[in-house]
């Protein structure tokens, strides 16, 4: 496809966004299996970071798959398409100088890492959100595990898909031992050192 198209500048950049909202734009990726506890998680720090004056804004999966990838199923290759559409948003929103937080399961490891590579350097914190699938399936808050081991539905991720886990995740959680105070203060602990969210006093 031909397309004839030209990248336009613009006059205001990340830096001069950055200066206004005393934060680092960046994109903390919750992967793990359903149930994990990933958006749990996710909600509870952008909860805390926006009591602390934070500019943030979270990205869930089953949300998104309501409206933008609403168009999108669960096979290899849409799943691929769903993390590079939420990646392109991702990107734009860390752009703009948010703490953009996505929850997303993101089973396959290198559409994980385009994301990676395309957020660059510092600004994408990979958050393993790691639970045993025997506990996931025992918590089986929204009942899908049972259907998929009934063979309800297909592509199950942990049944009968796929979950390619992490190889150097920023930060690891083990939510079956670790409690949602731990995890949040973990994962605040990193923003702090990396300085992502640097101290102030407004
Ligand atoms: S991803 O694999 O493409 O990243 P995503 O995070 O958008 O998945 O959506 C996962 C959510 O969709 C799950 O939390 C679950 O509620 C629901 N879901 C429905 N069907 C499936 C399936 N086949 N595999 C995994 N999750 C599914």
């Amino acid at each position: 496809m031909e397309k004839n198209i030209v990248w336009q500048n613009t006059k205001v950049d990340l830096a001069d966004r950055e200066n206004i909202l005393k934060q680092k734009g960046c994109i903390l990726w919750f992967t793990g299996l359903s149930g994990s506890g990933k958006s749990t998680v996710a909600a509870e720090l952008e909860k805390k970071l926006n009591a602390e004056n934070y500019f943030t804004y979270l990205l869930d999966g089953d949300n998104i798959r309501h409206g933008l990838n609403s168009d999108l199923s669960f096979s290899q290759e849409e799943r691929k398409e769903n993390i590079r559409r939420i990646g392109e948003v991702a990107c734009l929103f860390k752009d703009s100088g948010l703490i953009t937080l996505l929850s997303f399961i993101s089973p396959y490891r290198k559409d994980r890492d385009v994301v990676r590579k395309k957020a660059g350097e510092g600004r994408f914190v990979e958050i393993f959100v790691e639970c045993p699938l025997e506990v996931c399936e025992e918590r089986d808050v929204k009942g899908l595990y049972k259907m998929a081991r009934e063979g309800k539905i297909k592509d199950f991720t942990g049944i009968n898909a796929p979950y390619e886990k992490p190889e150097a995740p920023e930060i690891s959680l083990n939510t079956d031992q670790m409690s949602l105070e731990e995890c949040v203060t973990c994962i605040w602990t990193h923003l702090k050192e990396q300085k992502i969210i640097p101290d102030r006093t407004v």
